[in-house]
């Protein structure tokens, strides 16, 4: 493998929306970032990646974007983006932005001369097609429910929108719009900008034909995921994108890529692949529900393992996927992956240690490091969230009560990461003088970043330590490039690996009982010390592994170097 300047980095995810407010309306701003950077660097962080800043409506929290080239105002000015810049710059930390080009907003300068002349040069920006037979074009339906087609008023003509109505899908076989799209690119990446998370790429490439697929639901459409799965080309287009923009300046990206041609892995990340790396949602499709968010399973302990494992062992020697837990669209981890007797401090840090130790980039969400959690709402008009709204609904029409609605949201709701990132036990989890646009989850006043930088055994100084373990100057090698060697896997409740150097000279196992009893387990190797324990057992476990077994105890993780 090249080696990569992003290799051995550890990355977080801030929304800035819900991070830190500093004038008091409720909504987080840039400046709120600035002041938190070294609370970042000293957690260990060396990439931020900010989810959408750009001039947006929010109908999708900034995922819909009305002009590339402003920040919001909500979240303050290009001055202060720019001081951010240098601020990060002086920390040595580097600074990732959202790209969001598989759609724009409709209150866009292009949809709008498009919407006033379908027919002329800006309706070419978009897909905007005559209805069929007095229908939409076709029967696909959005990812957020509804068709993919909206009507333009006066007109017998529908634009495409796999996302909401307010976000209509650019037309990426326009040689124009292509142009455009990378010339912005090269201008943040010209302001120092060191990369980006790239959003819902895999749809920019359509059937152009746009034929009906099978129904798969009772308003009689069919999932636009039919679309992106049936269709060849987008790797061309992902290529031409690269070679005009983010290879010229030695940028990081890591693709937003679901539903992904199977032998398609390393196209995508190898050495010179579209991206540098790519998220790894192995896991968080094992929850997918057919139908929505009704019908999501549960997951569970040993699939989820399995899953991870299969998927580290796909880009060994090849390449590099980003390993996360949670992020802006997700439940929280520690809700989601953690059995229920394990949500707690002990059961978080061993979540931690497992993925954080993975092979592959560790992204961070913020409030992560703290142990944030899902949180409950009584009535949905305490949502926000399009997609949770439409799901609610979903939910309702076919059968279910409110309850049990509120339930499922409960449970999958992209608001559970959404809320106020709790730095106190004050008032508004100290996010907020005033009114968040959000509300805090009531369990700041015990889950929140002031106490646990007080307390030496919290989730927060464990991250620093197991962070600190990572990108140490021994270990750094062997847990960027060393090999995956998963093992214990006839043990149904351990989440066992081990991370080899390349030379074979250091071997780390890394442990973990998510099950409710203790377990014994021998050694893959002789011990040599113990280098991290989720229960402070350093001591203990390593006086006990000299005989070539160690026993961990429910919810216990360590991080043990062998001879
Ligand atoms: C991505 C984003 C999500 C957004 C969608 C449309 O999935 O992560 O938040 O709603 O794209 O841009
Ligand atoms: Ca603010």
């Amino acid at each position: 493998m090249k080696r990569k300047w992003w290799h051995d980095k550890v990355a977080y995810q801030i929304y800035p929306k819900s991070f830190q407010d500093t004038n008091g309306d409720g909504i987080g701003d840039l400046r709120g970032v600035i002041s938190r950077l070294d609370y970042l660097k000293e957690l260990g962080i060396d990439i931020i990646w900010l989810s959408p800043i750009y001039q947006s409506p929010f109908v999708d929290q900034g995922y819909d974007i009305s002009d590339y080239y402003r920040i919001a105002e909500e979240f303050g000015t290009m001055e202060e983006f720019d001081e951010l810049l240098e601020e990060a710059k002086k920390r040595d930390m580097h600074i990732v932005m959202d790209l969001v080009v598989n759609h724009c907003s409709d209150r866009h300068e292009w949809f709008q001369k498009a919407l006033a002349d379908p027919e002329g040069e800006y309706g070419r920006y978009f897909y905007i097609r005559p209805g069929k037979d007095g229908r939409e074009p076709n029967n696909m339906r959005s990812y957020f429910g509804g068709s993919c087609w909206e009507k333009i008023p006066g007109t017998d003509k529908y634009y495409l929108h796999m996302f909401a109505k307010e976000q209509p899908d650019l037309n990426w076989e326009n040689p124009t719009v292509r142009e455009k799209i990378y010339e912005m690119i090269n201008w943040w990446l010209d302001k120092g900008l060191a990369g980006f998370r790239i959003d819902a790429i895999i749809n920019i490439k359509k059937d152009l034909s746009f034929p009906d697929y099978e129904p798969d639901g009772p308003d009689g459409l069919a999932t636009c995921i039919k679309m992106v799965e049936a269709v060849q080309g987008v790797g061309d287009m992902l290529e031409d994108l690269k070679h005009r923009t983010f290879e010229k300046y030695d940028a990081f990206t890591v693709g937003e890529v679901f539903n992904m041609k199977d032998d398609e892995l390393l196209e995508f990340v190898g050495d010179d692949g579209h991206f540098s790396t790519m998220f790894d949602f192995s896991a968080h499709m094992l929850g997918f529900g057919k139908h929505g968010w009704y019908d999501a399973r549960p997951i569970e302990f040993k699939e989820w393992r399995d899953t991870l494992f299969a998927s580290q062992k796909e880009l060994i020697g090849k390449g590099f996927k980003a390993n996360i837990i949670e992020n802006h669209d997700e439940p929280r981890g520690a809700s989601r992956y953690l059995p229920e007797h394990a949500v707690n401090e002990a059961g978080k840090k061993m979540l931690a240690t497992t993925s954080i130790l993975l092979r592959g980039l560790p992204f961070l969400y913020q409030g992560q490091e703290v142990g944030m959690t899902n949180c409950r709402r009584d009535d949905i008009s305490e949502y926000d969230d399009i997609n949770t709204i439409d799901q609610y609904q979903v939910a309702l029409d076919a059968g279910y009560s409110k309850e049990e609605a509120l339930g499922f949201c409960y449970e999958n709701s992209r608001d559970n990461a959404r809320t106020p990132m709790q730095w106190t036990d004050e008032v508004q989890a100290g996010f907020t003088t005033g009114t968040p646009w959000l509300s805090v989850n009531p369990n700041y006043r015990k889950i929140n970043v002031a106490e646990q930088q007080k307390r030496e055994d919290s989730v927060l100084n464990y991250y620093k330590k197991l962070i600190g373990l990572r990108k140490s100057d021994e270990y750094r090698e062997t847990f960027t490039y060393g090999n995956f060697v998963p093992v214990y896997e006839n043990v149904e409740t351990v989440f066992g690996f081990l991370r080899e150097s390349e030379a074979g000279d250091v071997r780390v196992l890394v442990a973990a009982n998510f099950g409710t009893q203790p377990v014994t387990l021998q050694l893959p190797g002789q011990m040599d010390a113990a280098l991290l324990s989720n229960m402070g057992n350093e001591g203990v476990r390593e006086a006990e592994a000299a005989d070539g077994m160690i026993t961990l105890e429910s919810c216990e993780s360590i991080v043990l170097r062998l001879a």
